[in-house]
């Protein structure tokens, strides 16, 4: 297949982009290397990169000519980046998911998957995991624009026959993840001895994804023809003072794990617990991620920071 994929040089998309070009698919990819460039030299030399803006239309039409599927990740992400900057935020998520659409559209483009977010769940009221079925909650201008697009791409299958997939990523972690984010962040605390830093109590709870579990979804998702939202999680709970723990007994760490307020600005992230059911996910491709957190966290050491 010939693939766009916007976002393409971030943490997800550049390992998704180097499974596709192994694959043997064409890929462009177009990023505005807003958080670098996370693609290694091979994959890098074996695609079309093009560094540009998702919200410049004309560009997202050139980027995307003569191509079978738009993979559309590119987004501000991070919780205080999100926080910070709400207004560009939105922005890139309505025009990029705008452009997007309109460039399929001209190019004839039958299919567009989209990463979602679990974020949109918000402080959806849970028993078991969370299936997609549960009325979602976004609070944030980012969930917000991630459920607007949901719908927005929905309404273009019903109205245009355009095939979609949202997925609904639940904290998704590993090769290539910069340390905005918690696990590397708690990693780079655990192995300089410094110490682990874990917001309010530590008993909030989240479903940790490993990279090439999502990735091996992603694949397979691609071919769905129809519209649909997908959650991929890992269907485990995990506290955040247990992943302290857990990184700071794998990075060998003497670290010690110190509880902090919040900083306001976060309230809204606060959730709980999150967990997500990958029923659906199964049930559309045989497939459910495997890989438990204790086996993804010693992958990455193995594969970041063994000395
Ligand atoms: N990582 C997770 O756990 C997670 C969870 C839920 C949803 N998602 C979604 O998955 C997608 C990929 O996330 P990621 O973790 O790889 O994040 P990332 O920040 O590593 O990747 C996003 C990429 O988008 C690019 N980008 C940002 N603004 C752009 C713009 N205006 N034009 C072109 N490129 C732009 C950035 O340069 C970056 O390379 C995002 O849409 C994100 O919202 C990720």
């Amino acid at each position: 297949m010939r693939i766009l994929i916007t976002g393409g040089a971030g943490f997800i998309g550049s390992n998704l982009t180097k499974r596709l070009v192994n694959e043997g698919h064409e890929i462009t990819v177009l990023d505005s290397l807003l958080r670098g460039n996370k693609l290694d030299k091979d994959t890098y030399s074996k695609i079309n990169f093009i560094k540009g803006d998702v919200r410049d239309a004309q560009l997202m039409i050139d980027a995307s000519k003569g191509c079978d599927l738009i993979i559309h990740f590119a987004a501000v992400l991070g919780v205080d980046i999100v926080a910070d900057n709400p207004v560009e935020t939105m922005d890139v998520e309505v025009i990029g998911t705008r452009n997007a659409i309109m460039a399929a559209e001209i190019n004839n483009i039958k299919k567009i998957m989209y990463a979602s977010t679990s974020g949109i769940y918000g402080h959806s009221a849970i028993e078991n995991a969370l299936t997609e079925e549960v009325l979602v909650d976004p609070r944030t201008s980012y969930a917000m624009a991630k459920r607007y697009n949901e719908i927005y791409l929905a309404s273009h299958h019903e109205e245009k026959g355009l095939n979609v997939i949202s997925l609904r990523f639940f904290n998704v972690y590993g090769h290539n993840q910069d340390n905005r984010m918690v696990v590397p962040l708690f990693f780079e605390q655990a192995l300089k001895n410094e110490p682990i830093t874990v917001f309010g109590t530590g008993k909030q709870t989240r479903d940790f994804t490993y990279i090439d579990d999502t990735v091996e979804a992603c694949v397979r998702l691609m071919n769905l023809e129809g519209c649909y939202i997908v959650n991929i999680a890992n269907e485990a709970e995990w506290c955040i003072s247990d992943l302290a723990d857990k990184i700071k007994g794998i990075a060998n760490s003497e670290s010690e794990i110190t509880y902090i307020a919040a900083p306001k600005k976060r309230y809204d992230y606060e959730v709980e617990r999150r967990v997500g059911s990958s029923d659906k996910l199964f049930k559309l491709t045989g497939y459910k991620p495997l890989t438990t957190l204790e086996e993804g966290l010693k992958l990455i050491q193995e594969i970041n920071y063994k000395k």
